[in-house]
């Protein structure tokens, strides 16, 4: 049972707390509770073992192909967290004896995970509890623990197992060689593990230190089994005596970029990780804690400065909790890497990143932390590799994102079957890595998006360019023309809505590749004027001057589906509008997404007016300039009823484009739901990992919705239209560059901008100059 309430003094609204312990659905705190540093993720499977934990520890970026018939995955590394305990010779496990005063509660300011309770065995002996963990964002190869246990009732013999345990897989894929393993001084031990595939090593190194009453207890027993080392350690306990151990772990791989270079030695890497173990060890884990700290105030909470003031204060701990997953699922240090739509939290999703990235997290980067959304277009701009891989593999000219996407030169990795069909009985098929297209736009227009905020003239230079120009490339030659219509359609595909497959026409689809085509026009007019020499360059490498006019001709004739003039509705393809319609009552108010499916195969769903996720909503979203404020409404209307948001991405875009429709109380509840995708009491909805996209829709519907902060037009555009819930609001942008700190109460926008001479902007039809700071009353 989850609780948010018991953050107290300078921790309000920054603790989230289970506060009761069920064997029975553990993933939902492993998943939400999960600790990283988007170098490391470590699930917060507990310290002792039970039938339904999922232990996890991955890597960022060091994927592994298990199997011909089967996609990459991150591979799921030895687990250094399990400690198995006993009392007195009695297995430690809450599901025996009586536990009370259980707390396990992450709090999000410290990044630290901590569990504390009081066990009585079924023999009857007393002891109390104390675990704390933390994946350092100071040292990103660094895990810390600790546990403390004191005996309340009886003198007791404590003994527990700690070390490395590679016996471990990602749901029965073992991804691994074993390597060697080896115990250093009778304290460091070291165990080394190769994936099968890619043949990235791993070398896991940790060191404990176990104190009774302050005194280090005497030798462990050292212990080799197959893929597994560990120590055990003995301690008598008189009630009142305390024990405590530390310990301390580093993880390195050949993956990472000092290693990964010609002259790589597996022997360099033992060294250098056990060294790192060495001296960090030495520190002790409160130092390495603070150090850890230090660096979450420095680089996250006092950089972004978002703070809210809410009537209810769960929306001030959503967005704390939306910021720290922002943080931890990211690989800021490796532009060779990728967000997961499960982040780093969980297998589902494999790892791979999605569409998710640019349209829901980047956004978030571009205008908090702008170094590290280069890092993840430049991840994308690497990928260009495989992208060209498969429009080739497709009959493709330019490039053609993968919809799941790995190690950048890996092209398409989407897995070709799923879920059981229920009709059938047979695996449906996935057909979103053939046909689901939109990502390219998608991709392009965050490079436009990027450019944009920051003015970054070296990104366009080196990498933007490109991706815009061979992006449209690509749609060029996927057009198909039709003779009769005298126009270009672009056919068979399935578009956000994943509920329609083969679809002809997806609005989404065709507005975004238009889109594509039309900015790489522009970016090309621009740079033959501004960088001839940069132009010429390119039109050697792509042949410019012919795609150029292709992109021109041919995206001047592709079809773009109107609002129809009854209702302005725009069919959000050539055949939905005309598909029947079924009572949607039961699945809207649905405990589990994807309840239509006990019902429905996916073939029967695509014959109905039902739509998965955001697709002609979000359109509306991402090119609100090409539709007037009543086709919104009108499409608004009515896709949302017949919207399930069976994924986890639908809620805040409808959030947004509620509040900009001026439907506040509306806007509020999506934006709640929202929150809820991992936070709420849906049990066993985040088992697989949290909902990465939807953490960034978080924040998306905060500072884009009701701070309504946007692009138009190249100009920043700032319309806050608060809830009624929130009293203020102040955060801290970065626009070309330079720090924009905005404060937002019902009345007034207060922005402050020193490091501009001068800075403009828009509120609500006007323009405004600001050169220090500006206040501009606002109608509530
Ligand atoms: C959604 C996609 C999304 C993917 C990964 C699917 O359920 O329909 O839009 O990219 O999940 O989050």
């Amino acid at each position: 049972m989850m609780n948010y309430t018991m953050g107290k003094g300078n921790f309000t609204n920054w603790i989230v707390s289970e506060v009761e312990f069920s064997p029975d659905t553990l993933g939902k705190c492993e998943s939400i509770m999960y600790l990283g540093n988007g170098y490391l993720g470590l699930r917060s499977a507990t310290e002792e073992a039970y039938l339904k934990e999922t232990r996890d520890l991955f890597v960022s970026g060091t994927f592994n192909k298990f199997d011909e018939n089967e996609v990459t995955e991150l591979p799921n590394l030895a687990d250094v967290t399990r400690l198995d305990i006993r009392i007195d010779g009695e297995r430690f496990s809450l599901e025996f004896g009586e536990t009370e005063d259980y707390v396990r509660q992450l709090n999000l300011k410290t990044a630290e995970l901590t569990r504390t309770f009081t066990w009585t065995s079924p023999k009857g002996k007393t002891v109390r509890f104390h675990f704390r963990r933390f994946v350092s964002l100071e040292n990103l190869h660094l895990i810390g623990m600790k546990m403390d246990v004191e005996s309340v009732t009886h003198p007791v013999t404590i003994s527990f197992d700690s070390g490395i345990n590679a016996q471990m897989s990602n749901t029965g894929a073992q991804h691994f060689h074993e390597g060697e393993r080896r115990i250093f001084d009778k304290r460091f031990v070291q165990l080394v593990q190769t994936t099968t595939q890619s043949k990235i090593d791993m070398v896991l190194n940790t060191a404990h230190k176990v104190m009774v009453n302050g005194v280090e207890v005497s030798e462990p027993v050292m212990n080799m089994d197959r893929r597994k080392v560990w120590l055990n350690f003995q301690a008598n306990l008189e009630p009142g005596d305390k024990l405590e151990m530390e310990k301390v772990t580093t993880v390195y791989t050949s993956r990472d970029k000092e290693f990964d270079t010609p002259d790589y030695d597996l022997g360099q890497l033992r060294e250098t990780s056990l060294e790192d173990l060495r001296t960090s060890f030495e520190k002790g884990y409160q130092f390495l804690l603070e150090e850890h700290q230090d660096a979450w105030n420095r680089k996250v909470w006092n950089a972004y400065n978002l703070e809210v003031n809410s009537k209810d204060s769960f929306d001030v701990l959503a967005l704390r909790f939306a910021m720290y997953h922002l943080t931890i699922m990211t690989p800021a240090h490796d532009e060779r890497m990728g967000i997961g739509a499960k982040a780093l939290s969980g297998e589902g999703y494999k790892g791979h990143s999605f569409w998710d990235t640019e349209i829901f997290i980047l956004p978030f980067f571009m205008y908090s932390n702008p170094e590290v959304a280069k890092s993840l277009l430049k991840y994308r701009y690497l990928g260009l590799v495989g992208a060209r891989k498969k429009a080739a593999e497709n009959g493709y000219e330019g490039a053609m994102y993968p919809w799941e996407a790995a190690w950048p030169t890996d092209g398409e990795v989407t897995p070709v079957w799923g879920a059981v069909d229920i009709v059938t009985g047979e695996q449906t098929k996935i057909w979103s890595g053939f046909i689901e297209q939109h990502i390219t736009a998608d991709i392009a227009n965050a490079v436009h998006q990027y450019y944009t905020i920051t003015g970054d003239q070296e990104f366009m230079d080196e990498y933007g360019y490109e991706m815009i120009f061979d992006t449209a490339t690509f749609w060029a030659s996927r057009l198909e023309w039709n003779e009769d219509k005298q126009e270009y359609q672009i056919n068979q595909v399935v578009g956000p809505d994943e509920y329609k497959e083969h679809v002809d026409n997806n609005a989404f689809t065709n507005y975004m590749a238009h889109h594509n085509m039309q900015l790489a026009i522009r970016y090309a007019d621009a740079l033959k004027q501004e960088n001839p020499e940069r132009y010429k360059a390119l039109n050697n490498d792509l042949n410019l001057d012919a795609a150029y006019k292709n992109w021109q001709s041919k995206s001047d004739k592709l079809y773009l589906p109107q609002p129809r003039e009854e209702d302005l509705v725009i069919p959000q393809d050539d055949t939905y509008l005309q598909l029947k319609e079924i009572d949607l009552t039961k699945y809207k108010n649905q405990e589990k997404v994807g309840s239509l499916f006990n019902e429905y195969n996916l073939e029967q769903v695509n014959q109905m007016q039902i739509t998965k996720q955001a697709d002609v909503v979000i359109l509306q979203l991402l090119l609100e300039q090409s539709f007037s404020k009543e086709v919104k409404k009108a499409n608004f209307n009515y896709y949302e009823p017949r919207t399930l948001h069976d994924s986890s991405l639908s809620l805040s875009t409808h959030a947004i484009l509620a509040n900009d429709l001026g439907e506040e109380d509306l806007a509020y509840s999506l934006f709640k739901r929202a929150t809820e995708i991992d936070l709420g009491p849906a049990k066993f909805s985040s088992d697989h990992g949290v909902h990465a996209a939807s953490i960034g829709g978080i924040w998306m519907s905060a500072v884009l919705g009701f701070a309504g902060v946007r692009v138009l037009d190249g100009k920043l555009r700032i319309n806050p239209k608060l809830p009624k819930h929130w009293d203020d609001m102040k955060f801290t942008i970065y626009w070309k560059g330079q720090p924009v700190t905005l404060t937002i109460t019902q009345s007034s926008l207060t922005v402050k901008a020193e490091n501009y001479e001068i800075f403009a902007f828009e509120t609500f039809g006007n323009t405004y100059e600001c050169k220090d700071q500006l206040e501009i009353k606002i109608n509530s």
